[in-house]
């Protein structure tokens, strides 16, 4: 077991400040260096770590410092959409594993880029789909473990969230990207609930855009199974990411009203429905969750996967999501797209695994 992994972190913005404060309470785990734009920014960050001898570096092109470092295991990449895949790329033909924000490529060709320097180097690339450490939806892989759903043969997923007045870290609307630009956070869940790479892979889809402000796309697996994912930054509907699954005995959604329909039982709803999902955490999570709310960190989820990430690195285990999960999730942004500005034709969705999904 390593003592300790050593971080570099490039993007002090609102996600990188934010990662900032949650890793003075990850175990096992030092910032040694950061990177940004601002000279404010790094003042800031530097503060924060309480000005402990960390490496600052400034400027458009110093990210590529920190990935050269001989001192450090991670680097951590919290910048814009667009530099995402540049940057990764280059850490880990520098040596280092990656973990980076979503998501993690903007095109299939940067999505091929990440999966080829990953086995090329032999480093780990692991996106932050914090979704994918939701209480609920790890409630829900608990039941589905425990056969509680019968078999699942449709799921949906999403990003709705109304930010016309505040476009915070979404780079693209619907209208200046013709697809589903940020699908991860919809995705990366159902895709652990069908064991998408594990035995199941994602087809093709079909992806329609209403008046440029609402994008759905259908996807298809392998084994027949359906996927809804949507995405809407445009209209007032309240935050959703759906979070649905359809079994042959069972049924769950998180938004808009936590529900949860069993066979052979009542339907139970909100409060109810989300501690009976938890009831399902195996011991781990349970765990992982405790020292959450006894540290009083802000977000669960995030605590709960850099935890996770650090430990598994720590120990040379295999992370929870792989290189391929980050490519495959992400690489809907550019097919969606494609889909939708041909009037929803069918696109066929690369194997990034070449046929071990199987
Ligand atoms: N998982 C989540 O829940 C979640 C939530 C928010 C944001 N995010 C993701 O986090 C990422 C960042 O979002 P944000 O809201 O913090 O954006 P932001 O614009 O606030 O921050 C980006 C930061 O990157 C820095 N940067 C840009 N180019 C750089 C370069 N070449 N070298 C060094 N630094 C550079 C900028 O100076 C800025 O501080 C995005 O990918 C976003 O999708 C994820």
């Amino acid at each position: 077991m390593k003592p300790l992994i050593r971080i570099g972190l490039i993007g002090l913005g609102q996600r990188g400040m934010v990662t900032l404060q949650r890793y003075q309470h990850i175990e096992g785990a030092r910032i040694v260096a950061l990177c940004d734009l601002s000279e404010q920014a790094l003042a800031q960050g530097e503060k924060l770590l309480g000005n402990a001898g960390t490496a600052l570096y400034q400027g458009e092109s110093r990210w590529r410092s920190v990935c050269e470092r001989e001192d450090i295991d991670l680097v951590y990449i919290c910048t814009d959409w667009a530099s995402h895949t540049r940057m990764a790329v280059y850490a880990m033909q520098q040596g280092k594993d990656v973990a980076l924000e979503v998501p993690a490529a903007m095109s299939v060709e940067e999505c091929w880029q990440l999966v080829e320097t990953a086995e090329q180097t032999h480093r780990r690339c692991m996106m932050l789909e914090n979704c994918c450490y939701d209480t609920f939806h790890l409630g829900i892989m608990g039941m589905l473990r425990k056969g509680l759903f019968g078999e699942v043969s449709h799921c949906e997923g999403a990003y709705i969230h109304d930010l016309r007045t505040d476009r915070g870290w979404v780079s693209y609307t619907v209208s200046d990207h013709g697809g589903n630009p940020y699908p991860t956070h919809g995705l990366g869940p159902i895709c652990q609930i069908l064991g998408i790479n594990h035995g199941d892979r994602l087809v093709s889809l079909t992806s329609i855009s209403g008046c440029n402000h609402v994008n759905n796309t259908l996807i298809q697996t392998e084994r027949g199974k359906s996927i809804l994912l949507q995405f809407d930054e445009r209209t007032p509907r309240p935050y959703n990411r759906l979070q649905t699954l359809c079994g042959t005995t069972g049924f769950a959604q998180k938004y808009p009203r936590p529900t949860i329909q069993l066979d052979g039982h009542s339907p139970i709803f909100d409060t109810e429905a989300e501690q009976f999902a938890e009831s399902h955490h195996d011991e781990a999570t349970r765990r992982l969750i405790e020292e959450g709310k006894q540290i009083g960190v802000p977000n669960l989820m995030n605590y709960i996967m850099d935890r996770r990430l650090i430990d598994a690195l720590r120990a040379d285990r295999p992370l929870d999501m792989t290189v391929y999960d980050a490519a495959l999730w992400s690489c809907i942004t550019e097919l969606s797209a494609r889909s939708a500005t041909q009037g929803g034709k069918p696109v066929d969705i690369p194997d990034f695994t070449r046929g071990r999904w199987q």
